[in-house]
């Protein structure tokens, strides 16, 4: 079978080539791959900066957001053949750690934790893959193609978790959100916290393309500019840049007793401001500045709910590009009005 495979840590190594069918030992259920989704870490780990190959290998397969139907579901029978279905990303380390001993591996204490198509598993980016029943989720059939979005929301499910456990060490009663950053995960973000009816802001720097308008479709409001110009206090802010000029004015923004969580991976830059002015701004104000990556299973099943509540016309049009796998190259590059890009294998 085909699969794209990259030799991690070495820009330029992305390939769509032939490689051996899955390995049973990747999960008793076979699946055909329909779509998978590009995100920062793909483009990453293709320009040679993140990514770890299985041990004793020297090529990944890339790939975490995943959408595939189920050829052969093997002897476990909560699936079927012809079921669409996602994998999580994340596997429990070894030892394991508390948090991996309860299924919570998305909090690894070890750092030892392995993620498929990232870090020493193989992704979903090749024809054919295989998943454990545990580790797969089913997505609605109606949700069609708009599944392979369910990975993506999986973050935010758990990221807005995170919010709200932080947010109840007081009396808190949060009413207004700001989004920075209006990129797959931002506009998510923002689409997942209207369900509830919060007030909804989300912050970009571009000025025009399908952006502004996806946000106003939401019912939500869209800003450009400084964090420091909206005009209010936001009770939360989901940092989806990593910028740290945006990451620092969204601490000085945060209302008195409201949680910034942080979910860009960004690198680098200048200190924009002293770090104990932030601090001393976080202290004054008692708030909580909550990192949060991946997502666990209690998460991909409240995404999956929230993905299906959201509007589907609206979720079609976060995805700007479809590509065919052999057209990798185009698919991992950046373009101006990109939200979301999918690499599709198969028709739903
Ligand atoms: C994925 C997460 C993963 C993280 C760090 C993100 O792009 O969505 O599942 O934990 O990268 O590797």
């Amino acid at each position: 079978m085909k699969a794209i495979t990259v030799e991690p840590k070495k820009p330029g190594t992305v390939r769509y080539e032939e490689i051996p069918e899955p390995d049973a030992r990747e999960g008793s259920i076979l699946v055909e791959a329909i779509a998978a989704s590009v995100c920062g870490t793909d483009i990453e780990i293709a320009e040679g900066k993140y990514g770890w190959a299985p041990p004793g290998k020297t090529r990944l397969v890339l790939g975490h957001e995943s959408l595939g139907r189920v050829i052969d579901p093997g002897p476990n029978n909560s699936f079927k053949k012809g079921d669409l279905v996602s994998g999580l990303v994340r596997r429990p380390d070894p030892v394991p750690c508390p948090n991996c001993a309860v299924g919570e591996s998305d909090m690894c204490r070890n750092g030892r934790y392995t993620e498929r198509g990232i870090k020493e598993i193989h992704g979903f980016m090749s024809e054919r893959w295989r998943i454990e029943p545990e580790f797969a989720v089913k997505i609605d059939p109606a949700l069609g193609i708009l599944g392979v979005l369910l990975e993506p929301t999986t973050v935010i499910a758990k990221a807005l978790e995170q919010v709200l456990a932080v947010g109840q060490r007081s009396f808190w009663e949060p009413k207004t959100v700001l989004v920075t950053g209006a990129g797959p995960i931002g506009l998510l973000a923002a689409a997942v916290a209207r369900l509830p009816g919060l007030e909804v802001h989300v912050l970009d720097r571009v000025e025009s393309g399908p952006k502004p308008e996806l946000v106003r479709a939401l019912g939500a409001t869209y800003h450009t500019g400084s964090v420091l110009d909206i005009g209010f206090e936001p009770d939360v802010i989901v940092e989806c840049t990593g910028v740290g000029s945006v990451i620092a004015d969204s601490i000085r923004q945060v209302a008195a007793g409201g949680v910034v969580c942080l979910t860009g991976v960004g690198a680098g830059g200048t200190a924009p401001r002293a770090t104990a002015d932030m601090a001393a701004a976080a202290v004054l104000k008692n708030n909580v500045i909550v990192g949060s990556v991946n997502a666990n299973k209690r998460h991909w099943y409240k995404a999956n709910e929230r993905l299906g509540r959201l509007d589907r016309t609206w979720l079609s049009r976060l995805i700007t590009r479809y590509e065919k796998p052999e057209n990798f190259k185009q698919a991992l590059e950046r373009k101006p009005d990109d939200i979301k890009v999918v690499i599709q294998f198969g028709e739903v």
